[in-house]
């Protein structure tokens, strides 16, 4: 309907009438504001989310790539609006949330995506990777639910969906940064779940395995590929699950290692982390 409507006004009506034609009908769509869309799993659930007719603001700080997916989504009839800024700095998410709102109303969804780290290194352990790997996982969440949640609290919806990680189930040998990281986003998801469902604000925590996010990477044990991931975890989002943990099997592996004792633990993981790097004498 939207659709025949657009085109009956373009020639029609100048560009700035059409300009306010189209910010008023925005308002009437629901809005996801998605972190880290600019590659991997964020864009890729930037586009499904897109699909099912919502105007997503698109968030990550490379604006080109930004760019080029918000071109992608309009030439398919979506609405999008691509916007450069570090979620790890509070000012910028804060600026660029009232940016969304001025363009399409309230935010009715946050996917807060982005995240990741690199290797925890024993010989090169510094508290500074830990706090990188807090900040980019834990922090960047954190405050972009500080900037999303009142205006939901104060109309009593929303839905808030964390990207969290089957590597948050036990500390995994050479992630001691991500692992801390991932564990303590799951568990300040799930204490925000509880306490914001009978506020009317659903929570969903995405658990995933392995997803082939960059092309060069060696192929990872029950490693899914991208699209394949992306749709169970947009298919999750959309019956709002309040925890979705995938694939399975490495499900099981992970809840089978949650439950072992850390002398079996520590047995079965020995020697699976980076390989110690010889010293020259
Ligand atoms: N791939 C996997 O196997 C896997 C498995 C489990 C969980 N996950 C989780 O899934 C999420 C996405 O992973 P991915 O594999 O798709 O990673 P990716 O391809 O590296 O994408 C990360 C995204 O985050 C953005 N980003 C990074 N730092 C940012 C910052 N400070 N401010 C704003 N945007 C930032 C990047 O864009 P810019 O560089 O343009 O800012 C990029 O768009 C992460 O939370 C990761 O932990 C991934």
């Amino acid at each position: 309907m939207r659709d025949i409507l657009i085109s009956y006004w373009r020639g029609r009506l100048n560009n700035d009438e059409q300009e306010r034609i189209l910010s008023v009908m925005n308002r009437d769509r629901p809005v996801s504001f998605i972190t880290g869309a600019s590659s991997g799993i964020g864009c890729s659930l930037a586009r499904r989310i897109a699909n099912e007719g919502h105007a997503v603001a698109l968030i990550a700080r490379r604006k080109n790539l930004l760019d080029e997916l918000a071109l992608e989504i309009e030439q398919a009839g979506g609405t999008a609006l691509a916007i450069a800024c570090d979620v790890t700095d509070a000012t910028s998410v804060r600026d660029a949330l009232r940016t969304v709102e001025s363009n399409f109303g309230p935010v009715t969804r946050l996917v807060a995506n982005v995240g990741g780290g690199e290797r925890t290194d024993v010989e090169q352990f510094s508290a500074a990777h830990i706090e990188r790997a807090f900040a980019l996982n834990v922090m960047s969440t954190a405050i972009c639910i500080e900037a999303v949640l009142p205006g939901m609290l104060m109309r009593g919806s929303g839905h808030i969906v964390a990207m969290g990680s089957l590597a948050g189930y036990r500390g995994l040998p050479g992630a001691a940064g991500y692992s801390a990281a991932k564990a303590a986003l799951t568990n300040m998801m799930e204490s925000l779940r509880v306490e914001l469902r009978p506020r009317g604000i659903q929570v969903t925590l995405l658990l995933p395995g392995f997803v082939r996010s960059k092309l060069k990477r060696k192929k990872r044990p029950f490693e899914l590929e991208l699209e394949a991931a992306t749709a169970r975890m947009h298919r999750a989002i959309l019956v709002r699950k309040p925890r979705y943990a995938f694939p399975w099997p490495l499900v099981w592996i992970a809840g089978i290692c949650r439950l072992l004792p850390a002398s079996l633990y520590d047995v079965l993981l020995a020697g699976r982390g980076p390989k110690p790097r010889v010293r020259a004498e």
